[in-house]
């Protein structure tokens, strides 16, 4: 309903302040719950992923409990501490300190310099601007061309670091039918949650807007390049839904761990569906 305050004219100077003080808006719907909520779910993922791969503990579930499950966030081990069984071939031994943190530089470079987030954390936590037709918290405003936001243009090398990650956490879900002790070949609730997980990080790489210009970029007749363009079509109705698969993946991502983590840790035994 209108009130006397919404009908009052709001004094408008084009050209004028970029933000500060004097900065005002004209909407009056609630642009702020997106950064609100932007900025709840970022910053409780980043507390919890940062307490998870320095807890050094509780990330494998190995034969003892008959399973083979390795939380995402550790995988893949690579240091001499690893737990029994969550160890890969390659191992650093002069690494003492939590595993996990070591596989942490490629899904966050990955994820830090995505299209997506980079709209999401410059809105919600550096207001720049904070959303469509809101005054910039801020008086001036540099973009992406130079030191340091430039060097998010790194973003289609760590595309292909994220592939390696995906296709480790695919192997580590394929490794999860195995219920040594518990009759060899099995599905697990735990298996499904391995599974889930890669397949929402496939999905989310496959989404991405540096895959599909190199799927489908740089090319003036698609009538020239048949199977690209087959590619490009495939991966198109993906990249239209790229924000849902960030949050869908992020949000598993986590919900993955937890759920080795309450195994691995007694809370609960992972139950056999066959
Ligand atoms: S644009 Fe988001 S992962 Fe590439």
């Amino acid at each position: 309903m209108s009130t006397v305050e919404d009908l009052r004219p709001v004094p408008v100077m084009l050209g004028g302040v970029r933000g500060g003080p004097d900065a005002r808006t004209l909407r009056r719907d609630r642009w702020w719950a997106t950064p609100t909520v932007t900025v709840t779910f970022l910053t409780a993922f980043v507390v919890y992923s940062t307490w998870a791969v320095f807890q050094n503990a509780h990330y494998y579930v190995g034969a003892a409990a008959h399973r083979d499950l390795i939380s995402p966030f550790y995988s893949p081990c690579l240091t001499a501490s690893c737990v029994g069984g969550a160890r890969g071939a390659l191992f650093i031994t002069w690494w003492t300190i939590s595993p996990g943190i070591l596989v942490l530089g490629g899904p966050l470079g990955f994820r830090l310099t995505c299209y997506y987030y980079r709209k999401a954390y410059y809105r919600s936590f550096w207001r720049s601007p904070p959303a469509c037709g809101v005054a910039d918290g801020h008086g001036s405003y540099s973009g992406e061309t130079r030191f340091p936001l430039i060097l998010q243009n790194v973003h289609r090398y760590f595309f292909f670091i994220g592939l390696v990650f995906n296709t480790i956490l695919t192997i580590d879900a394929i490794m999860a039918f195995r219920l040594p002790g518990d009759g060899g070949i099995g599905l697990s609730i735990g298996t499904l949650v391995l599974v889930v997980n890669a397949t929402l990080l496939w999905l989310y790489s496959l989404s991405c807007h540096a895959c599909r210009h190199l799927c489908g970029g740089n090319v003036n007749q698609f009538s020239r390049h048949p199977l690209r363009q087959r590619i490009w079509r495939f991966l198109t109705p993906l990249n239209a839904r790229h924000m849902q698969l960030a949050w869908a993946s992020l949000v598993f991502v986590a919900l993955a761990d937890l759920y080795v983590r309450l195994v691995a840790s007694g809370a609960f035994h992972d139950p056999k569906i066959f």
